[in-house]
């Protein structure tokens, strides 16, 4: 599946304003200001955007080259790895002292979390995962199909996004569990997007996606929710859980 790079775009400021600025703050504090960062799933390189001008070099990973393109137009010293993210024995970890991403566990597999958690246990490096939708929506005012659009939508995140049956809304709790089961203490923090009158573009292009997954997952009015919706978005307040997680190998944070 391809992510477009107005997409991407679109949601940055809210996905910066979302982010647990606790977990945040401890992920730009364990990279320093002179380690190498691999940033996996990177897109345009939001991650790297969300640290600031901390001084750590980026490692971007993804498997789209249009989008490390960009990342690399906007991050000039960083490096470019086209790659696909099923192949976590070959991930470029050398010299790597903290690995993150955003917006990327809800997509994968129990399997591809578990062989992660199985390489950074290994290597001794922390992971930094914010952004992880899990499975909470809910909107003022109030419609009669939210919960079963809701639903059929969670229902269309387990699905295969390419790599496996996805975690979706379990992501961020199963990713917690299988760190601890490797040996990170994970800490955890809500990111949600607060929807509204200030973010009326995304919210409007947010209803059309998850319509058309409810009604792919088989919610036959899922496009007339999205009629009612989309006539009054700019009057409606929109909550869209995420989770974020921080997890550290024993030993480490102490
Ligand atoms: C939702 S986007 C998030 C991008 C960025 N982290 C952000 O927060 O804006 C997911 C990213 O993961 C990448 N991705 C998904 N599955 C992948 C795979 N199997 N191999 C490599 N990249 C993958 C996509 O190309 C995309 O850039």
């Amino acid at each position: 599946m391809g992510f477009s790079p107005d997409w991407l775009a679109l949601r940055e400021p809210v996905d910066h304003a979302s982010r647990d600025a606790s977990l945040l703050a401890q992920a730009v504090a364990c990279a320093g200001s002179t380690a190498t960062v691999v940033d996996l799933g990177s897109g345009t390189g939001s991650t790297a955007r969300a640290f600031g001008d901390t001084g750590c070099k980026w490692r971007f990973v993804d498997g789209d080259a249009a989008l490390l393109d960009i990342a690399l137009a906007r991050h000039p010293g960083a490096e470019r790895v086209v790659f696909d993210l099923r192949d976590i024995d070959q991930l470029p970890l050398d010299g790597v002292r903290l690995v993150t991403a955003s917006a990327l566990l809800d997509l994968m597999p129990l399997e591809w979390v578990t062989a992660l958690a199985q390489r950074l246990q290994d290597a001794g490096i922390p992971f930094y995962a914010a952004l992880n939708y899990n499975g909470q929506m809910r909107w003022l005012p109030r419609h009669a199909a939210d919960a079963d659009v809701t639903d059929a939508f969670n229902a269309h995140q387990r699905t295969d996004k390419g790599i496996g049956p996805a975690l979706g809304p379990t992501s961020a709790d199963v990713a917690a569990e299988v760190f601890v089961k490797h040996g990170f203490d994970v800490h955890r923090g809500d990111s949600p997007w607060r929807l509204n009158g200030a973010t009326v573009q995304l919210h409007d292009e947010l209803l059309s996606g998850i319509g058309e997954a409810a009604a792919e997952a088989g919610f036959a009015q899922a496009q007339a929710w999205v009629a009612d919706r989309r006539a009054n978005v700019a009057e409606t307040v929109g909550y869209i859980g995420h989770t974020d997680i921080f997890a550290v190998p024993h030993g480490m944070g102490e």
